[in-house]
């Protein structure tokens, strides 16, 4: 019987896929040029509609047509490759999905030098690690309409489900899928870098990791409820098998990335959306990767790690009500972004549509996509949450908490970078006239760069009496 899914790559990503097609009844096809990873796969197969394939020829023979190839191998020119090797094999209407984290420029292009051979291309962001793969991916496909609608009711099939609803959507044209989940990815690293700043002055403050994991959980029952608090409960109960000691306090302190957290900055900064946690969040796993420098750094200072003898109840609220605080605001920021990157690049992305389908399988899933997609369908128009009505009480409320926590971070000489640039932003969103009237003068000033006024229109620029000490 020919295959109805075909998949190149048969890594952990791509292998959990493939069992999780074949367990809703698809018959789905693996190629990999590894033969090892093939033989691991037929294993994990056995008893459902799975084979392999040993080339990409044996792999467009077993499909049916037409032919739906997905691809999950590692980003950048590996994706190209196959592309080139599988097209002159394909026909007409085909379809290939790339399943990576690949940069959206490059998904725009192989979008558009697909287009004239009839292949459709969907560009999509699979989120949710190897667990998703297996049991329910969130899932963000973009491309053109009608290529999904032909693919649609697998993805709906294997997609995680959130109020019985599948965490799947078309996201919009040529490379809104992995733009939605580059976007997804900053955001994740803004909200690891926000709970890691909170653990670190709890943990300056005397807190056990078994009462983090106890809070974590508790956390994991209200407002913070998300996948991100969930597995922090669990790596703060496990130690290691060697020596018995707590794990987390045996790992290296030095961040690693991919790009992708980059690739958002970079995006909003071309874009010109203010974007400052993600900014920061990206710089602090650059700075934690400076371990040798920040060894040698400390000894010349002593500010640092200070106990402050607050009550540790009183403090623990705090951080929950600032990471509250923060988490809305991180979510604010790339959802600000993804609405001026889908009107620059006509990608049609409905915000709503992206916050469903982040509500299950993902990452960054949390209770509070539900408030969202509450406040963007009360006010469809909303640039930011922070000028919508349902949120701004409960951010007007939970302001003061992260006014504790940092001046307690301050005090304690904890950095809490990202934190602080929730705060800011926020601040600087909320204030009317903000100093950069100072700018625009110092700008006239040495460059005559002109300004506009605020009691009538124009450009204007004076010619300032400043004389340069050399000129006189
Ligand atoms: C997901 C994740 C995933 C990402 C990792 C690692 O949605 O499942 O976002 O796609 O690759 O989180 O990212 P970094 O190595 O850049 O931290």
């Amino acid at each position: 019987m020919a295959a109805r899914f075909g998949m190149v790559g048969l890594g952990t990503m791509g292998r959990n896929l493939v069992l999780n097609i074949a367990d809703h009844g698809f018959e789905v096809c693996g190629y990999d040029r590894d033969e090892n990873q093939r033989k691991i796969t037929e294993e994990a197969g056995k008893g459902k509609p799975v084979s392999t394939a040993a080339s990409s020829a044996e792999l467009v023979a077993k499909l049916e047509t037409p032919r739906i190839i997905m691809l999950l191998v590692p980003a950048g020119k590996i994706v190209d490759a196959v592309i080139g090797e599988l097209v002159p094999q394909l026909q007409k209407g085909d379809i290939l999905i790339d399943g990576g984290n690949s940069h959206f420029i490059d998904t725009e292009r192989r979008y558009q030098e697909l287009q004239n051979s009839g292949i459709h291309f969907i560009g999509m962001g699979v989120s949710g690690g190897e667990d998703g793969a297996r049991f329910g991916p969130s899932m963000m496909p973009g491309g053109n309409k009608e290529s999904y609608e032909l693919v649609k009711d697998i993805l709906e099939a294997i997609a995680a489900k959130a109020e019985g609803e599948p965490c799947v959507a078309y996201m919009g044209h040529t490379a809104a899928g992995h733009y939605v989940k580059m976007v997804h990815n900053g955001i994740e690293y803004a909200v690891m870098q926000m709970i890691s700043e909170v653990y670190g002055l709890l943990k300056n403050e005397g807190m056990t990791n078994a009462q983090f994991a106890d809070l974590f959980e508790e956390w994991n029952r209200g407002e913070l409820q998300s996948f991100l608090i969930e597995i922090t409960a669990v790596i703060f109960r496990e130690k290691d098998p060697e020596t018995g000691k707590d794990l987390i306090d045996l790992i290296l302190d030095k961040a690693k990335q991919k790009g992708t957290g980059l690739w958002t900055s970079e995006s909003s900064l071309e874009l010109n959306v203010p974007l400052p946690t993600i900014d920061i969040a990206v710089s602090m796993r650059y700075l934690s990767a400076l371990k040798d420098e920040r060894t040698a750094f400390s000894k010349l200072y002593d500010h640092q790690n200070q106990k402050t003898g607050t009550n540790l109840e009183a403090l623990k609220n705090i951080c929950r009500d600032a990471l509250h605080f923060s988490f809305m605001l991180a979510y604010a920021q790339g959802l600000e972004l993804l609405q001026v990157a889908s009107a620059n690049y006509n990608y049609e992305i409905d915000i709503k549509t992206v916050v469903k389908v982040w509500r299950g399988g993902c990452i960054i899933r949390s209770v509070l996509l539900k408030d969202l997609f509450n406040a963007y369908e009360k006010e469809p128009d909303l640039t930011n949450i922070i000028g919508s009505t349902q949120f701004s009480g409960v951010l007007k409320e939970k302001r003061k908490a992260i006014v504790q926590f940092l001046k307690t971070a301050m005090d304690a000489g904890v950095a809490a970078s990202s934190i602080s640039s929730i705060l800011n932003y926020f601040d600087a969103y909320t204030t009317e006239r903000l100093p950069a009237n100072l700018i625009q003068a110092q700008r006239d000033l040495f460059g005559a760069h002109t300004y506009e006024r605020i009691d009538k229109p124009g450009s204007f620029h004076t010619d300032w009496p400043y004389t340069p000490a050399e000129a006189k």
